[in-house]
């Protein structure tokens, strides 16, 4: 980096010790009002800035690139970067990074949270007894399905579905899974998994999991057809990304009682939801907090700024998603 700090626009609030570090390298302007910035004052507030730190919140398209003729880097705190077009920032010489493997746990852990929550009615009897609805113990009382013994399909199968099969050991599951091809056979016997087509997974499963990242490819991967193939009786977690469901056929299902349950963290054009979710009792809702730990979102926050400095600095970022735009190693 030059003597004269490059300028870098955080786009919304983050912790102090990601602004430190991030202050030691660069004039950053933050926005720890944390409002979200519309698209035309994104692309104001980013007119003179070299580097982006952003968030799955922020769209970052060919309209932006071009109202910020210097940017050279865009960090998005988050591994999805479905908000972020990649070929655009490719095009313009725009270093794109995001944050993997340091939410892997963290995410894996609240897939097992929506699992459990659905299975056992957490969050619908949480609102009974709040309610005063609960006047005593009954044998057949808001009855729930057991986890432990079934059968878990995980559809993706990178580092976040494996940390989500390892954790089925300890409930004595049987763990399958789908993915574009299957995994190493070394880590297949960790996960103690089997790969199935995708059929067989819809087919078999008592707990279907999704963790694949969201793309035209898999747009509404599960819609009304794939929901039919599955048991009456599965419940359906979504903890990876909106769009990758179809909510209304979800909720159609949901309701028709062609499927047990369902519990989602991710959400089409979240946050609004799809209005019926609100009025299911069969659905446990959570707002997108897959990765939110203190811990975990420090840690996101903190690599995305290593990303970004890095990027400023001329140098590979840990974390580059379009490789093709790796600088060359200096002489
Ligand atoms: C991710 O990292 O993609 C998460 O969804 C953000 O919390």
């Amino acid at each position: 980096m030059s003597a004269k700090k490059p300028k870098i626009l955080v786009t919304r609030e983050v912790f102090d010790e990601t602004l430190d570090y991030l202050r030691q390298h660069c004039e950053v302007t933050d926005n720890q009002g944390d409002q979200p910035y519309a698209p035309e004052a994104l692309g104001r507030a980013l007119a003179d800035c070299d580097g982006l730190m952003c968030c799955l919140t922020d769209r970052v398209d060919a309209a932006l690139l071009a109202a910020a003729p210097n940017l050279k880097v865009a960090a998005n705190i988050a591994v999805g970067y479905n908000n972020v077009d990649v070929p655009a920032c490719t095009a313009r010489g725009v270093m794109v990074t995001n944050t993997p493997g340091v939410l892997d746990d963290s995410t894996a852990d609240l897939a097992w949270a929506l699992m459990l929550g659905t299975a056992r009615r957490i969050t619908e009897v949480e609102r009974r007894v709040r309610s005063g609805e609960w006047t005593g113990w009954r044998l057949k009382q808001w009855l729930g399905i057991d986890v432990h013994h079934a059968t878990l399909g995980i559809v993706g199968m990178g580092r976040i579905g494996q940390a989500i099969a390892r954790r089925a050991a300890g409930f004595d599951m049987k763990v399958i899974y789908h993915n574009r091809k299957p995994i190493a056979p070394e880590l297949e016997r960790r996960c103690n998994a089997a790969y199935v087509s995708f059929d067989e997974l819809l087919a078999q499963s008592d707990f279907i999991v999704l963790q694949v990242p969201y793309s035209p490819a898999t747009h509404h991967l599960i819609a009304a057809a794939q929901l039919a193939k599955m048991k009456p009786s599965a419940i359906l977690i979504n903890s990876t990304r909106g769009g990758v469901v179809d909510d209304a056929a979800l909720v159609a299902a949901l309701k028709n009682g062609t499927l047990r349950g369902a519990g989602l963290d991710v959400y089409e054009n979240e946050p609004k939801l799809h209005p019926e979710f609100l009025k299911l009792d069969n659905v446990a809702l959570a707002p997108h907090i897959g990765s939110s730990t203190e811990a975990t979102r420090q840690a996101m926050a903190m690599l995305a700024a290593q990303n970004l400095v890095a990027a400023l600095r001329g140098e590979a970022p840990p974390n580059l998603v379009n490789r093709e735009m790796r600088p060359e190693p200096r002489p």
